[in-house]
Protein backbone atom coordinates (compact mmCIF):
# COMPACT_ATOMS: atom_id res chain seq x y z
CA UNK A 1 0.00 0.00 0.00
CA UNK A 2 2.92 2.46 0.11
CA UNK A 3 3.89 2.10 -3.45
CA UNK A 4 3.51 5.41 -5.07
CA UNK A 5 1.49 4.22 -8.07
CA UNK A 6 -1.74 1.73 -6.60
CA UNK A 7 -3.07 -0.60 -9.76
CA UNK A 8 -6.61 -1.76 -9.14
CA UNK A 9 -8.39 -4.09 -12.14
CA UNK A 10 -11.54 -4.73 -11.88
CA UNK A 11 -14.06 -5.49 -15.14
CA UNK A 12 -11.20 -4.54 -18.07
CA UNK A 13 -10.85 -1.46 -16.05
CA UNK A 14 -7.53 -0.61 -14.54
CA UNK A 15 -7.72 2.40 -11.82
CA UNK A 16 -4.13 4.14 -11.70
CA UNK A 17 -3.75 6.01 -8.54
CA UNK A 18 -1.07 8.76 -7.40
CA UNK A 19 -0.49 7.85 -4.14
CA UNK A 20 1.49 10.45 -2.02
CA UNK A 21 -1.40 12.11 0.02
CA UNK A 22 0.83 13.41 2.11
CA UNK A 23 2.72 15.18 -0.65
CA UNK A 24 -0.31 15.99 -2.53
CA UNK A 25 0.88 13.26 -4.71
CA UNK A 26 3.46 15.09 -5.85
CA UNK A 27 5.11 13.55 -8.70
CA UNK A 28 8.68 12.52 -8.47
CA UNK A 29 10.96 10.48 -9.74
CA UNK A 30 10.20 7.23 -8.16
CA UNK A 31 6.31 7.96 -9.06
CA UNK A 32 6.81 9.30 -12.56
CA UNK A 33 9.05 5.81 -13.37
CA UNK A 34 6.59 3.23 -11.55
CA UNK A 35 3.73 5.35 -13.54
CA UNK A 36 5.89 4.60 -16.65
CA UNK A 37 6.74 0.45 -15.91
CA UNK A 38 2.50 0.24 -15.36
CA UNK A 39 1.43 1.66 -18.20
CA UNK A 40 4.08 -0.99 -19.71
CA UNK A 41 2.69 -3.96 -18.31
CA UNK A 42 -0.83 -2.44 -18.67
CA UNK A 43 -0.36 -2.10 -22.43
CA UNK A 44 -0.33 -5.45 -23.28
CA UNK A 45 -2.30 -6.88 -20.98
CA UNK A 46 -5.24 -8.25 -23.05
CA UNK A 47 -7.43 -8.24 -19.54
CA UNK A 48 -7.53 -4.26 -19.27
CA UNK A 49 -9.36 -2.42 -21.48
CA UNK A 50 -9.37 1.20 -20.45
CA UNK A 51 -6.99 2.91 -17.94
CA UNK A 52 -8.51 5.34 -14.85
CA UNK A 53 -5.96 7.78 -13.26
CA UNK A 54 -6.91 9.63 -10.10
CA UNK A 55 -4.92 11.32 -6.67
CA UNK A 56 -5.13 9.48 -3.61
CA UNK A 57 -6.68 11.40 -0.11
CA UNK A 58 -9.35 13.84 -0.65
CA UNK A 59 -7.35 17.01 -1.69
CA UNK A 60 -4.84 16.09 -4.85
CA UNK A 61 -5.12 14.86 -8.23
CA UNK A 62 -1.53 15.88 -8.03
CA UNK A 63 0.19 19.26 -7.20
CA UNK A 64 2.61 18.65 -9.66
CA UNK A 65 6.65 17.86 -10.26
CA UNK A 66 7.74 17.81 -6.74
CA UNK A 67 9.99 20.83 -6.58
CA UNK A 68 12.48 19.64 -3.37
CA UNK A 69 13.34 17.01 -5.43
CA UNK A 70 13.81 18.99 -9.38
CA UNK A 71 15.44 21.38 -7.34
CA UNK A 72 18.31 19.59 -6.73
CA UNK A 73 18.69 18.51 -10.14
CA UNK A 74 18.52 22.81 -11.27
CA UNK A 75 21.22 22.71 -9.01
CA UNK A 76 23.26 19.86 -10.43
CA UNK A 77 23.07 22.13 -13.33
CA UNK A 78 21.56 22.05 -17.01
CA UNK A 79 22.29 18.31 -18.16
CA UNK A 80 21.14 16.77 -15.35
CA UNK A 81 18.08 19.16 -14.68
CA UNK A 82 17.22 18.28 -18.73
CA UNK A 83 17.92 14.50 -18.44
CA UNK A 84 16.83 13.54 -15.03
CA UNK A 85 13.67 16.09 -14.76
CA UNK A 86 12.35 17.23 -17.98
CA UNK A 87 13.03 14.19 -20.48
CA UNK A 88 11.13 11.81 -17.54
CA UNK A 89 8.08 14.18 -17.27
CA UNK A 90 7.90 14.57 -20.87
CA UNK A 91 8.44 10.80 -21.54
CA UNK A 92 5.43 10.30 -19.14
CA UNK A 93 2.91 13.04 -20.28
CA UNK A 94 4.35 11.46 -24.15
CA UNK A 95 3.28 8.11 -23.30
CA UNK A 96 -0.17 8.88 -21.88
CA UNK A 97 -0.91 10.67 -25.04
CA UNK A 98 0.08 7.91 -27.58
CA UNK A 99 -0.81 5.11 -25.27
CA UNK A 100 -3.03 2.41 -26.95
CA UNK A 101 -5.79 2.06 -25.30
CA UNK A 102 -7.99 5.02 -23.66
CA UNK A 103 -6.59 6.66 -20.35
CA UNK A 104 -9.20 9.21 -18.35
CA UNK A 105 -7.72 11.27 -16.06
CA UNK A 106 -10.35 11.64 -12.90
CA UNK A 107 -9.27 14.79 -11.70
CA UNK A 108 -10.19 14.47 -7.60
CA UNK A 109 -8.69 17.87 -6.23
CA UNK A 110 -5.74 19.85 -7.12
CA UNK A 111 -4.32 19.31 -10.72
CA UNK A 112 -1.18 22.15 -10.67
CA UNK A 113 1.85 21.98 -12.76
CA UNK A 114 2.56 18.35 -13.91
CA UNK A 115 -1.27 17.21 -12.77
CA UNK A 116 -2.85 19.46 -14.94
CA UNK A 117 -0.51 18.82 -17.76
CA UNK A 118 -1.49 14.54 -17.10
CA UNK A 119 -5.04 16.26 -17.81
CA UNK A 120 -4.13 17.54 -20.68
CA UNK A 121 -2.46 14.67 -22.21
CA UNK A 122 -4.62 11.89 -21.87
CA UNK A 123 -7.29 11.54 -23.93
CA UNK A 124 -10.15 11.78 -21.78
CA UNK A 125 -11.01 14.14 -18.73
CA UNK A 126 -13.50 14.20 -15.72
CA UNK A 127 -13.14 16.82 -13.12
CA UNK A 128 -15.03 16.34 -9.73
CA UNK A 129 -16.49 20.07 -8.90
CA UNK A 130 -13.87 20.54 -6.06
CA UNK A 131 -11.19 20.23 -8.53
CA UNK A 132 -9.10 23.19 -8.69
CA UNK A 133 -6.36 23.62 -11.49
CA UNK A 134 -3.42 25.60 -12.60
CA UNK A 135 -0.18 26.26 -14.62
CA UNK A 136 1.90 27.74 -11.45
CA UNK A 137 5.16 27.13 -12.96
CA UNK A 138 6.08 31.03 -13.52
CA UNK A 139 5.84 31.70 -10.00
CA UNK A 140 8.53 29.37 -10.29
CA UNK A 141 10.89 31.45 -12.70
CA UNK A 142 9.73 28.58 -14.80
CA UNK A 143 8.12 27.51 -17.74
CA UNK A 144 6.11 24.20 -17.58
CA UNK A 145 8.25 21.04 -18.72
CA UNK A 146 5.85 18.08 -19.05
CA UNK A 147 4.39 19.43 -22.42
CA UNK A 148 2.53 22.21 -20.84
CA UNK A 149 3.36 24.79 -23.20
CA UNK A 150 2.01 22.90 -25.95
CA UNK A 151 -0.78 20.71 -25.17
CA UNK A 152 -3.03 23.24 -23.75
CA UNK A 153 -2.66 25.91 -26.30
CA UNK A 154 -3.81 22.93 -28.76
CA UNK A 155 -6.60 22.08 -26.91
CA UNK A 156 -8.40 25.76 -25.84
CA UNK A 157 -6.74 27.85 -28.46
CA UNK A 158 -3.29 30.33 -27.94
CA UNK A 159 -4.85 33.00 -25.80
CA UNK A 160 -6.60 31.68 -23.27
CA UNK A 161 -3.26 28.93 -22.71
CA UNK A 162 -0.97 31.52 -22.42
CA UNK A 163 -3.18 33.98 -19.91
CA UNK A 164 -3.14 30.72 -17.59
CA UNK A 165 0.55 30.20 -18.45
CA UNK A 166 1.70 33.72 -17.91
CA UNK A 167 -0.74 34.33 -14.29
CA UNK A 168 -0.62 30.99 -12.89
CA UNK A 169 -3.64 31.61 -11.47
CA UNK A 170 -5.67 29.07 -10.21
CA UNK A 171 -9.00 28.07 -12.45
CA UNK A 172 -12.09 25.90 -11.34
CA UNK A 173 -12.64 22.98 -12.91
CA UNK A 174 -16.34 24.75 -14.48
CA UNK A 175 -13.33 26.62 -16.39
CA UNK A 176 -11.26 23.53 -17.59
CA UNK A 177 -14.76 22.37 -19.08
CA UNK A 178 -14.81 25.67 -21.05
CA UNK A 179 -11.80 25.78 -22.04
CA UNK A 180 -11.37 22.22 -23.39
CA UNK A 181 -8.96 20.85 -20.84
CA UNK A 182 -12.04 18.08 -19.12
CA UNK A 183 -15.23 16.19 -21.01
CA UNK A 184 -17.00 16.43 -17.66
CA UNK A 185 -17.53 18.45 -14.47
CA UNK A 186 -19.48 16.28 -11.96
CA UNK A 187 -20.53 16.48 -8.36
CA UNK A 188 -17.27 15.19 -6.25
CA UNK A 189 -19.12 11.57 -4.67
CA UNK A 190 -19.74 10.92 -8.81
CA UNK A 191 -16.16 11.40 -9.81
CA UNK A 192 -15.29 7.44 -9.75
CA UNK A 193 -18.60 6.33 -10.99
CA UNK A 194 -18.48 8.84 -13.92
CA UNK A 195 -15.33 7.69 -14.95
CA UNK A 196 -16.00 4.09 -14.05
CA UNK A 197 -19.53 4.32 -16.32
CA UNK A 198 -17.49 5.86 -19.42
CA UNK A 199 -14.58 3.49 -18.90
CA UNK A 200 -17.29 0.78 -18.78
CA UNK A 201 -19.11 2.09 -22.73
CA UNK A 202 -15.63 2.32 -24.12
CA UNK A 203 -14.49 -1.03 -23.21
CA UNK A 204 -17.49 -2.78 -24.63
CA UNK A 205 -16.22 -1.48 -27.88
CA UNK A 206 -13.68 -2.97 -30.07
CA UNK A 207 -10.11 -2.75 -28.99
CA UNK A 208 -9.01 -2.85 -32.41
CA UNK A 209 -11.07 0.25 -32.92
CA UNK A 210 -10.78 2.05 -29.77
CA UNK A 211 -6.63 1.95 -30.69
CA UNK A 212 -7.32 2.99 -34.20
CA UNK A 213 -9.50 6.05 -33.16
CA UNK A 214 -7.14 6.95 -30.37
CA UNK A 215 -4.20 6.75 -32.72
CA UNK A 216 -6.16 8.63 -35.95
CA UNK A 217 -6.97 11.86 -33.73
CA UNK A 218 -3.98 11.94 -31.57
CA UNK A 219 -1.52 11.78 -34.65
CA UNK A 220 -3.38 13.46 -36.96
CA UNK A 221 -3.94 16.71 -34.72
CA UNK A 222 -0.07 17.51 -35.51
CA UNK A 223 -0.30 16.87 -38.83
CA UNK A 224 -1.58 18.56 -41.66
CA UNK A 225 -5.25 17.33 -43.03
CA UNK A 226 -4.17 15.65 -45.97
CA UNK A 227 -1.48 13.72 -43.50
CA UNK A 228 -4.25 13.46 -41.02
CA UNK A 229 -6.30 11.53 -43.31
CA UNK A 230 -3.75 8.97 -44.64
CA UNK A 231 -3.45 8.30 -41.00
CA UNK A 232 -6.71 7.64 -41.25
CA UNK A 233 -7.15 5.41 -43.90
CA UNK A 234 -4.28 3.67 -42.78
CA UNK A 235 -5.75 2.93 -39.29
CA UNK A 236 -8.75 1.62 -41.08
CA UNK A 237 -6.71 -0.77 -43.91
CA UNK A 238 -5.08 -2.01 -40.66
CA UNK A 239 -8.74 -2.97 -39.52
CA UNK A 240 -9.75 -4.70 -42.60
CA UNK A 241 -8.70 -8.33 -42.08
CA UNK A 242 -9.39 -7.79 -38.64
CA UNK A 243 -12.36 -10.13 -37.07
CA UNK A 244 -13.90 -7.11 -34.79
CA UNK A 245 -14.48 -5.42 -37.90
CA UNK A 246 -16.32 -8.77 -39.61
CA UNK A 247 -18.05 -9.13 -35.82
CA UNK A 248 -19.45 -5.47 -35.99
CA UNK A 249 -20.65 -5.72 -39.74
CA UNK A 250 -22.42 -8.95 -39.49
CA UNK A 251 -24.10 -7.97 -36.00
CA UNK A 252 -25.06 -5.15 -37.20
CA UNK A 253 -26.58 -6.93 -40.26
CA UNK A 254 -27.98 -9.66 -38.08
CA UNK A 255 -30.05 -7.38 -35.67
CA UNK A 256 -27.68 -8.50 -32.63
CA UNK A 257 -25.18 -6.92 -30.29
CA UNK A 258 -21.51 -7.75 -31.41
CA UNK A 259 -19.25 -9.60 -29.28
CA UNK A 260 -15.73 -8.38 -29.57
CA UNK A 261 -12.91 -10.97 -28.67
CA UNK A 262 -10.15 -8.56 -28.11
CA UNK A 263 -7.04 -7.79 -29.44
N1 LIG B 1 6.37 19.29 -4.72
C1 LIG B 1 6.79 18.82 -3.54
N2 LIG B 1 6.01 18.80 -2.44
C2 LIG B 1 4.78 19.31 -2.55
C3 LIG B 1 4.29 19.83 -3.75
C4 LIG B 1 5.13 19.79 -4.88
N3 LIG B 1 4.73 20.20 -6.09
N4 LIG B 1 3.04 20.28 -3.54
C5 LIG B 1 2.75 20.03 -2.27
N5 LIG B 1 3.80 19.43 -1.64
C6 LIG B 1 3.92 19.02 -0.25
C7 LIG B 1 4.21 20.16 0.67
O1 LIG B 1 5.59 20.43 0.74
C8 LIG B 1 3.66 19.62 1.98
O2 LIG B 1 4.59 18.69 2.51
P1 LIG B 1 5.20 18.91 4.00
O3 LIG B 1 3.97 18.87 4.88
O4 LIG B 1 6.11 17.76 4.17
O5 LIG B 1 5.87 20.24 3.96
C9 LIG B 1 2.45 18.84 1.54
O6 LIG B 1 2.65 18.51 0.18
C10 LIG B 1 1.14 19.60 1.65
O7 LIG B 1 1.27 20.82 0.91
P2 LIG B 1 1.02 22.27 1.53
O8 LIG B 1 1.74 23.24 0.66
O9 LIG B 1 1.34 22.29 2.96
O10 LIG B 1 -0.56 22.40 1.34
P3 LIG B 1 -1.40 23.74 1.18
O11 LIG B 1 -2.83 23.34 1.33
O12 LIG B 1 -0.87 24.80 2.06
O13 LIG B 1 -1.13 24.22 -0.34
C11 LIG B 1 -0.84 23.94 -2.72
C12 LIG B 1 -1.55 23.42 -1.45
C13 LIG B 1 -1.18 22.97 -3.86
C14 LIG B 1 -1.36 25.33 -3.05
C15 LIG B 1 0.69 24.00 -2.48
O14 LIG B 1 1.10 22.76 -1.95
C16 LIG B 1 1.52 24.29 -3.69
O15 LIG B 1 1.57 25.43 -4.14
N6 LIG B 1 2.19 23.26 -4.26
C17 LIG B 1 3.08 23.44 -5.39
C18 LIG B 1 2.29 23.58 -6.67
C19 LIG B 1 3.23 23.83 -7.84
O16 LIG B 1 3.84 24.87 -7.98
N7 LIG B 1 3.33 22.81 -8.76
C20 LIG B 1 4.13 22.92 -9.94
C21 LIG B 1 5.46 22.33 -9.76
S1 LIG B 1 6.46 22.51 -11.22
Amino acid sequence: MNAPVLVDIRDRIATLTLNRPDKLNALNYETVDLLLRTLDELESDPGVRVLIVTGAGDRAFSAGADIREFSESVRQGTAAAVRDFVRRGQRMTARMESYRKPIIAAVNGYAFGGGCEITEAVPLAIASDRALFAKPEIRLGMPPTFGGTQRLSRLSGRKRSLHLLLTGERFSAERALEVGLVNAVVPHDDLLPAARDLATCIASQSPLAVTAILTAVTRGLNLAIDEGLQVESEQFASLVPSRDLREGIDAWIERREPAFPGC
